[in-house]
């Protein structure tokens, strides 16, 4: 397993959080929450009043802040310029805000190198839109989970306080919308993914399934 490497890809709610940590954690894996770091850059760039409308002004500081993230599945760690960011990345604010950035290239080429600096040699479960498209194109194995509109929605109001089904709807559709049509790395399902429905399973039923592909593929 040290050479290993799982992507797992699918659009927002699809419960590639929680399935990436349990398969990391029941096979002793790090593990890469890629949104993470687009949100801490997105966390930053609201910090600093940078105009999220304009492309050009995102690229100008796509390469500033700086990004520390720890790999255990257990109590994954992010932080910006030394601050710890986990909190703050998970607003509502940032949330509605991140796809503006993921959009533009320069912050999705500083990334990805990031990235694939951290998949270094393997023995990695790496979750987000592009791992099995883009960041990591000769994954052994590459996952991507769906669930229908109405069960992702109903998991994110379930983690979330004051909100309601339906704005979670409306705002996970108008996300994945804007991340499966921008240009440069769409969410997409890899050729060679195993897709996998989640929306009649619960968390262990997910993390056994994965693992049993990895069982066949490895
Ligand atoms: O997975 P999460 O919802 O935290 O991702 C936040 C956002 O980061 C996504 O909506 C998408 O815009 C962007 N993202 C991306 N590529 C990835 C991971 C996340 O564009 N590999």
């Amino acid at each position: 397993m040290t050479g290993l490497v799982v992507a797992m890809d699918g659009p927002s709610g699809s419960g590639k959080s929680s399935a990436s940590r349990g398969v990391a954690r029941a096979l002793g894996l790090r593990y890469l929450d890629t949104g993470a770091m687009y949100r801490a850059i997105t966390w930053w760039m609201l910090q600093r009043g940078v105009d999220l409308a304009d492309p050009e002004a995102i690229a100008a500081r796509a390469l500033d802040p700086i990004l520390t993230l720890g790999a255990d599945p257990d109590a994954p760690t992010v932080a910006v310029d030394g601050v710890d960011a986990a909190g703050p990345i998970r607003t509502a604010e940032v949330t509605a805000a991140v796809s503006a950035v993921s959009a533009v290239p320069e912050v999705r080429r500083r990334l990805v190198a990031e990235q694939r600096e951290i998949i270094g040699a393997g023995g990695i479960v790496v979750e987000g839109r592009d791992i099995g498209t883009v960041v990591a194109p000769d994954a052994v194995v590459k996952i991507y989970l769906t669930a229908s509109a109405d069960a992702r929605a109903l998991r994110r109001t379930a983690e979330l306080t004051g909100t309601t089904v339906e704005v979670q709807r409306a705002a996970m559709a108008r996300r994945d919308t804007l991340d499966s049509t921008r240009k440069a790395d769409p969410l997409a399902k890899a050729a060679d993914a195993v897709e996998l429905d989640t929306t009649a399973l619960n968390l262990e039923e997910v993390v056994a399934e994965i693992l049993r592909v990895i069982k066949e593929k490895v």
